[in-house]
C-alpha cells in the first residue's frame, strides 16, 4: 500500500512533521521530486533536524529511504547531509539508496542562477538542473557511477561530450575533463548508495511493505499546475509522486494533502490572502515561519480555500492533515477566503497567471478561540470555536481533515 503526502499549498505545509509521524506505520519513505531546495524540520526527542535531501524517515531505525529518479542530487550537499545525521547517531548502511537515474546538480547549474531575481528561487541549482534534463544533455548518477565502475574511452567520450553540450545549453565555459572528474570524485563517495531504486521499490510492494511517499514544496509551486512562472521545475502533485518513482497508482493508494491552518509562500508570486501587516507579523512569528534552506522570512496570510480545493482536485485528496491550528489561537476573529473576485466577477482558482494575480480575496469571518490549543491531543479538548474552523475548512474543500497538528512535536497532533 502507499500513502502519498502532498503540500496543498505553496510548500512549507509542515509535511516533515507529518512524513514523520507517518513513518511509524511504513516501511519505506521515498522522496519522489526537487533537491536541497526543500527544508524539512522534524522534532525528536527536543531535538531539531532540518532535512533537505534525505527522507525524514531515516530517523526511524530500520525504514528503508530512498531518494527517487525524479529528484536533483547535489552529491556535495548529500554527503554533508548524511555526515550531520550520522555524527547524530543515524546509520544508513543498507537502508538508504539514490536512483541511478536521479539528476546531477552541478556546480554550474548553480552558477547558472547566482543572480536569478525575477523567480525569487532557492539558488540551489534545481531550475538549471532540471532544464539540462529537460534538454537531454543532464547527467544522472548511474552515468557517473557507470563511469567510475566499467571505464572504457568511448563510454568516457560521451560523457564529456554530454558536459559540453549542457554548458553550450547555459551559455557557461568550462572544461568538461575537470567537471568530470569532480563530479566522479563526488560520487565515488556515495557509491554504495546508488541503486536502482525503481526496482527496489517495485520489489518492496509486491513483498507487502508499505510505502510513504514524500513530496517535496507544494501543490502551487508545481511547473504544470502551480502559479506559473513562480513555480519550481518539477511535478509537485501526485502525478510526480508516481513518475518520480517509476511505481504505477493502485487502487487503495492514500493521498493526504498538507495545508496549515492559514498559508505562507516565499520567492515571488501572487499570495491573494497576503497579511503586510500586524497579522501577518503575527502568523510570522508564532508559526516561525522563515525559510528552512535559505531563511528568508516567509509571507503569511489566511487560509485560501480556492486553492486548497484546487489542490484537492489535482491530487485526489483522501484527507487533509491540517498543520499548525496553534498559530491561530490569539486571534479574536480568523477570516477565510472563500472565493476570489477577478475582474469585477466572483470565480475559483483560475488556470492564468496574469488572472491569478488579479485575484481579490472574498472573505467570510469566523469567530477566533482565544485559548491555547498548543499541544492538544484530541479532539474533544479543542475549543468549540477551533473546532468551528476546521469543520468549515473541511466543508468548503470538501475533504474530511483527519489530522489536526496543534505544535512541532511529534505527539502534538489529533487523529480524528
Ligand atoms: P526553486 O525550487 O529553487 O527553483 O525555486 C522556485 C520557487 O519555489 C521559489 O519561489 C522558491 O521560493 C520556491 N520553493 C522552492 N522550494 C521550496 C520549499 O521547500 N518551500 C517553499 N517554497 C519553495
Amino acid at each position: 500500500m502507499k500513502t502519498i503526502l502532498i503540500g496543498a499549498q505553496f510548500g512549507d505545509e509542515g509535511k516533515g512533521k507529518m512524513a514523520d509521524v507517518l513513518a511509524k506505520h511504513n516501511d519505506v519513505v521515498a522522496r519522489y521530486q526537487g533537491g536541497a531546495n526543500a527544508g524539512h524540520t522534524v522534532y525528536r526527542d527536543g531535538q531539531q533536524y532540518i532535512f533537505h535531501m534525505i527522507p525524514s524517515g531515516i530517523l526511524h531505525p530500520g525504514k528503508i529511504c530512498v531518494i527517487g529518479n525524479g529528484c536533483v542530487v547535489d552529491v556535495e550537499g548529500l554527503r554533508s547531509e548524511m555526515a550531520g545525521l550520522e555524527e547524530r547517531g543515524v546509520s544508513f548502511g543498507g537502508r538508504f539508496y539514490v536512483s541511478d537515474r536521479a539528476t546531477l546538480i552541478l556546480p554550474y547549474h548553480k552558477s547558472a542562477e547566482k543572480y536569478e531575481t525575477r523567480v525569487g528561487t532557492t539558488r540551489r541549482g534545481i531550475g538549471p538542473a532540471y532544464t539540462s534534463r529537460r534538454n537531454r544533455s543532464a547527467l544522472t548518477l548511474g552515468d557517473v557511477n557507470e563511469f567510475l565502475r566499467n571505464y572504457s574511452e568511448g563510454y568516457e567520450r560521451y560523457v564529456i561530450g554530454m558536459i559540453e553540450s549542457d554548458l553550450r545549453l547555459h551559455g557557461i565555459e568550462g572544461e568538461p575533463p575537470g567537471i568530470l572528474d569532480s563530479a566522479a570524485c563526488q560520487v565515488e563517495g556515495i557509491g554504495d548508495f546508488v541503486a536502482d531504486t525503481q526496482h527496489l521499490l517495485h520489489s518492496l510492494v509486491s513483498d507487502g511493505r508499505s510505502i510513504l511517499l514524500e513530496g517535496a514544496q507544494g501543490t502551487f509551486l508545481d511547473i504544470d499546475h502551480g502559479t506559473y512562472p513562480f513555480v519550481t521545475s518539477s511535478g509537485t502533485t501526485v502525478g510526480g509522486a508516481y513518475s518520480g518513482t517509476g511505481l504505477p497508482p493502485a487502487i487503495g493508494d492514500m493521498i493526504i494533502g498538507v495545508a496549515k491552518a492559514y498559508i505562507t509562500r516565499v520567492g515571488n508570486g501572487h499570495l491573494p490572502t497576503e497579511q503586510k501587516n500586524s497579522y501577518g507579523e503575527a502568523m510570522r512569528k508564532g508559526g516561525n515561519e522563515f525559510g528552512s534552506t535559505t531563511g528568508r522570512p516567509r509571507r503569511c496570510g489566511w487560509f485560501d480555500v480556492p486553492l486548497a480545493r484546487k489542490a484537492s482536485e489535482i491530487n485526489g485528496f483522501g484527507s487533509v492533515a491540517l498543520t499548525k491550528l496553534d498559530v491561530l489561537d490569539a486571534l479574536p476573529e480568523v477570516p477565510v477566503c472563500t472565493s476570489y473576485e477577478i475582474d469585477g466577477r466572483e470565480s475559483d482558482f483560475p488556470s492564468t497567471g496574469r488572472r491569478f494575480e488579479m485575484a481579490h480575496p472574498v472573505y467570510t469571518t469566523l469567530p477566533g478561540w482565544q485559548s491555547e490549543t498548543s499541544g492538544m491531543k484530541e479532539w474533544k479538548d479543542l475549543p468549540d470555536n477551533a473546532k468551528r474552523y476546521v469543520e468549515f475548512l473541511e466543508n468548503m474543500m470538501g475533504v474530511r481533515i483527519s489530522y489536526v497538528s496543534t505544535g512541532p512535536g511529534e505527539d502534538d497532533i489529533i487523529f480524528r
